[in-house]
């Protein structure tokens, strides 16, 4: 085995998004997910029961400060330029250090991505999203943030491996699994 084999392994990473029926994730960027129903808040939770640590966008961070406290979290921000640790938060900008190194190092095995959007797509665009957990609610928002975002197209490939009714207003658990 050489030497690269026997330095790595293998990070499990796993994303979060709860949508509306129109693929958007949050009013605008200040707002939080109270619209999101318990059944949804209580698979989330569970979930990050078996994870080792999450990624978040700033934004998001600022809105779940208190919650992502107890939890190893990496908060990707261009504001600083090397890894900053701030007890179990760690304040990190991808585009001057290498976020998976970093991962690697660390020994996570199992990693949840939890949005916004561009957190999203930096980990779809750089092969850290094995699996997708979609929560659609029922509700059309007609504006608002959407789940992933880009300034050019790509089209990436999933499998729905399972979809799950959570409640009985309706609410869909889908379950993707990366196919590229
Ligand atoms: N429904 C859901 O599942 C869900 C999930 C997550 C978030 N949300 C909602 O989404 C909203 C926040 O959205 P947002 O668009 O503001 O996204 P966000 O990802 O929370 O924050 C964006 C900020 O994160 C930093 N960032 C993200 N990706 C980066 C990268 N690749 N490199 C460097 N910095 C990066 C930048 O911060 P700097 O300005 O510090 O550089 C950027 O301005 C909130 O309302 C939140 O409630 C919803």
């Amino acid at each position: 085995m050489s030497q690269i084999h026997k330095l790595t392994h293998k990070i499990y990473y796993v994303a979060y998004i709860a949508a509306s029926i129109d693929g958007r994730i949050a009013k605008d960027c200040h707002s939080g997910t109270d619209w999101t129903s318990i059944e949804d808040w209580n698979f989330f939770q569970k979930s990050l029961e078996k994870i080792d640590a999450v990624i978040v966008g700033h934004n998001t961070y600022k809105l779940a400060r208190a919650r992502l406290k107890k939890r190893n979290a990496i908060v990707l921000t261009s504001k600083v330029q090397k890894p900053i640790t701030k007890d179990s938060i760690i304040f990190f900008n991808p585009n001057k250090s290498n976020l998976k190194k970093f991962l690697q190092a660390r020994k996570y095995k199992n990693v949840a991505i939890v949005g916004g959007p561009k957190v999203y797509n930096f980990c779809l665009e750089n092969k850290m999203l094995d699996k997708l957990f979609v929560t659609i609610e029922p509700y059309v928002f007609t504006v608002g943030i959407p789940m992933f975002s880009s300034n050019k197209f790509k089209k990436y490939n999933f499998v729905l491996e399972s979809v799950k009714k959570l409640n009985k207003k309706g609410t869909l658990l889908l379950k993707y699994k990366y196919a590229n």
